[in-house]
């Protein structure tokens, strides 16, 4: 089946496109001696999963325990589930993995840490955890290495853990590239005080996860880290494009939709809104807009209801014909796919398969 027999909205990715993101951040990641553990949430798809495992990858990460079963499902270990895990049922579901595969949680509080221990004792594993520190983001992670030297400590003596190091999250870095350096040498400065303090107090710090999108290909000027967990690069998105974390030419997904009317002067709507695209707006670049279409980038996708999405056609004189079909990038890949129940995938045109998006709703 070629691209344009899909119905549509349908998202497909191209194939070769996406291989050679998995490739090129494996090998960048390879050459500089950094351990790469990919952020699941982009996809949901345990196949695609594993060809970042083949790729060189040390294990994947995941945010919720029901991504890491179904990951573990389908035959992958060493998850790290990066985010705290709270309430009973989901302890215990956490320590039931960890009866069969390597698994760490990254926690920021010791209500976190002696729920695991108490569910690692009862299941009789052991649970690894990273402790996240705050480099600036403000979402989650402690406030000072103080705090999280003592907490490491905290954790060491508790039953059933292991502390193997710190994680962070460096989601507050939304500059250009050449542009990071300043805030990475401070996020550098502190993982070396962070991890002076712990050694001070007896304490290894194995592992340093950290790494985004934005900023994978400057990871190496991050010392001391020892694996980066970007997600987004596997696709790309239109906030990457923004940022220069990559080109157009690099976005491997992209949402196939079908212009169903154009009754409205200068305007055209097409097949797909915020329940096929979701509605998060373009958070770099300039920020305006919901998608870019590949066809007519000079067509500007302003708005969207539920089902519909509002392109307007000025300044182009081209007026698209109900019917036609058209593919767009959209703004924030990971919440676009998390809309759909399967995914196609194609090389040069020619529909190959569909991965069913196995992680999809798995918020608990
Ligand atoms: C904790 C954590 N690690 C890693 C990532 C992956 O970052 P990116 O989307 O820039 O690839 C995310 C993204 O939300 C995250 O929340």
């Amino acid at each position: 089946m070629r691209i344009e027999e899909l119905d549509t909205p349908a998202v497909v990715v191209d194939w070769d496109v996406m291989q050679d993101n998995i490739r090129s951040l494996a090998d960048y990641c390879r050459k500089h001696g950094i351990g790469l553990r990919p952020h699941t949430k982009t996809h949901k798809i345990p196949a695609i999963a594993k060809m970042q495992v083949q790729a060189g990858s040390k294990g994947i990460t995941v945010a919720k325990v029901g991504e890491a079963e179904v990951m573990a499902a389908a035959g992958l270990d060493d998850i790290l589930i990066a985010y705290p895990v709270l309430g009973l049922s989901k302890l215990d579901r956490l320590a039931k993995l960890a009866r069969e595969r390597k698994i760490t949680v990254g926690v920021d509080s010791m209500e976190a840490a002696e729920g695991i221990s108490e569910a690692a004792k009862r299941a009789a594993c052991r649970i690894s955890i990273l402790i996240e520190f705050d480099m600036g983001m403000h979402r989650c992670g402690l406030q000072s290495p103080e705090a999280l030297v003592n907490m490491a400590r905290r954790v060491e003596e508790l039953p059933g853990l292991q502390f193997a190091g710190i994680m962070f999250y460096p989601g507050h870095i939304w500059d250009l590239p050449p542009d990071q350096f300043p805030m990475l040498l401070e996020v550098s400065q502190k993982i070396g005080e962070i991890c002076e303090k712990l050694r001070q107090h007896g304490l290894d710090c194995e592992v340093v996860s950290g790494g985004s999108t934005p900023t994978a290909y400057n990871s190496h000027l991050v010392r001391r880290l020892t694996e980066i967990r970007a997600g987004t690069y596997v696709f790309y998105d239109m906030n990457e494009v923004g940022v220069q974390a990559c080109r157009l030419s690099q976005c491997a997904l992209k949402v196939l939709v079908t212009v169903i009317s154009n009754a409205v002067a200068g305007k055209a709507m097409i097949d797909g809104g915020s329940k096929t695209f979701s509605g998060d707006r373009l958070i770099s670049g300039d920020k305006t807009g919901f998608g870019y279409v590949t066809e007519h980038p000079e067509i500007k996708f302003v708005s969207m209801s539920e089902e519909h999405g509002h392109l307007e056609l000025s300044p182009s004189s081209y007026k698209p014909r109900v019917g036609e079909r058209l593919s767009i990038i959209p703004n924030h890949v990971c919440a676009c796919v998390n809309m759909h129940d399967q995914i196609y995938y194609h090389r040069k045109g020619i529909i190959e398969g569909m991965w069913t998006v196995e992680g999809r709703g798995k918020v608990r």
